[in-house]
């Protein structure tokens, strides 16, 4: 089939490689022409675990293509993919639609056949009926539908999400629609569910979905806070509540709060919905407040490991929102940098991936190591704020003789906490307490 994918981010790249990958003839569209350029030279413009590869072997056999021309991505498409962003409005927090009407509007004036408009985008509930009117009023004659498909694409495994989902959702009520996304998903007949609803409940289920992972992800948190009282430890209770086939093993690992370009926007979207529905999701309003808080929560466990220390140097282990990505937006780690930083404290940073993005956005207010023991040579205090694995097999004793005090606060608990004190680490972590170095 063939498929223009409008959006070179990290979900439509992936999403157009991953296509071009099932057979399909993919053009993917973007009004950032460096963006397409980079991309036509052979460049992949993000760092995705295994696209490079599927990019390169897609854009040699000619499966996927690169345009910021909209005539040549839709006219002759079956199917116009919609993966622009929805940033949350500065102001009110609410999705700011201004690129999904925009693409709408000037894809309108190119659809002749029988065209499927999918709107992958993270979108409110009701948009795709704003997207049919503004097709309809801007070509008035074009026959096509407007279908919701979320994504449910994780940063770092968007690859391996796109050819392992847990369920792929297709909002629509037009049997055209359904039959042509049938031919389009065929490849994943039998490999996993595909689930017809109304457009409404699949641009619910992609809110309802990651609202629910951030209220978990903040439950755990809150959990782990209890253990630090108790003198349990939040990894054997998140193990033991893990083995309930009913909560999961996923997504309770307990840490500095959840980031990211989806989460903090989703639940925000969701809760301005709500409010404009006249419901109170009181527990995602809740977790919002909470999850913010926990930043600032953590920048002064760290702070209170240097408080007795003149212009203290700290090092900071991961600046990502996460492990497996270069993304920063809305990292708990840049946001507790940040805190520090406006206290005052000197910082050096290191991350395998994300170093530049988090330039672009602190750029020389902090300094920036090569790798992960130059960022804690003379430090006061090493503080881990992103799960990347390489930070799990640490040479403690290595550490040691570069730091200029043995502290570390263990935001993600990736350090083996008897290892640390052996080494006469003055250790803390997330939801487990211990007799601290004296
Ligand atoms: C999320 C959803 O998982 C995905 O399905 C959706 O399509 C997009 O949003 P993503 O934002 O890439 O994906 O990251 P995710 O892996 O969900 O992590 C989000 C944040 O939660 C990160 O800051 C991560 O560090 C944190 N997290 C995740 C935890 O603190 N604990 C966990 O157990 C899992």
């Amino acid at each position: 089939m063939k498929i223009s994918v409008i959006g070179t981010g990290y979900v439509g790249l992936p999403t157009g490689v991953g296509l071009a990958e099932l057979g399909h003839d993919v053009i993917c569209i973007d009004k950032d022409e460096s963006k397409i350029k980079t991309l036509q030279s052979g460049q992949v413009t993000l760092f995705e675990e295994g696209l490079p590869a599927l990019f390169k072997k897609n854009v040699e056999s000619g499966k996927i293509r690169f345009s910021g021309s909209f005539q040549e991505g839709i006219e002759n498409a079956d199917v116009v993919i919609l993966a622009v962003g929805t940033p949350p409005d500065p102001v009110t927090k609410e999705a700011d639609l201004k690129y999904i009407f925009a693409a709408a509007e000037e894809l309108a004036q190119y659809l002749n056949d029988y065209t499927v408009v999918a709107v992958k985008s993270t979108v409110p509930v009701g948009t795709g009926d704003k997207v049919e009117a503004l097709i309809r009023q801007k070509n008035p004659t074009a026959d096509f539908d407007v279908i919701s498909v979320p994504e449910f694409l994780r940063e770092g495994y968007a690859v391996q999400d796109f050819f392992h989902p847990d369920r792929i959702v297709i909002g629509s009520n037009s049997q055209r629609a359904q039959k042509v996304m049938h031919e389009l998903y065929r490849y994943f007949e039998g490999k996993t569910e595909i689930l017809y609803v109304s457009r409404y409940s699949s641009e619910t289920i992609k809110y309802a979905s990651n609202a629910f992972l951030a209220v978990k992800i903040h439950y755990i948190n809150e959990m782990a806070d209890f253990c630090e009282k108790t003198g349990a430890d939040i990894r054997e209770v998140a193990k033991g509540m893990g083995l309930d086939k009913r909560i999961g093993n996923r997504f309770l690992n307990a840490g500095p709060g959840y980031g990211g370009s989806c989460f903090p926007k989703d639940t925000m979207a969701m809760a301005c919905m709500a409010r404009k529905a006249g419901v109170n999701l009181s527990l995602i309003e809740n977790v919002i407040e909470k999850n913010a808080a926990r930043k600032k929560q953590m920048a002064h466990r760290i702070l209170e490991q240097v408080k007795d220390i003149q212009d203290p140097k700290i090092a900071v282990w991961g600046l990502a929102f996460k492990e497996g990505t270069d993304d920063c937006r809305e990292s708990p780690a840049l946001e507790i940098v940040q805190e520090l930083i406006a206290k005052g404290a000197k910082i050096t940073g290191y991350d395998p991936k994300a170093s530049e993005n988090a330039r672009k956005i602190l750029g020389n207010q902090i300094s920036y190591a090569a790798d992960m023991y130059e960022a804690a040579r003379g430090a006061d205090v090493l503080a881990v704020l992103t799960e990347w694995p390489e930070f799990k097999k640490a040479d403690l004793d290595k550490l040691s003789s570069l730091m200029r005090s043995q502290k570390i606060v263990d935001c993600r608990n990736m350090l083996n906490s008897n290892e640390a004190f052996e080494k006469g680490f003055d250790y803390s972590c997330i939801g487990q307490t211990f007799k601290t170095v004296s």
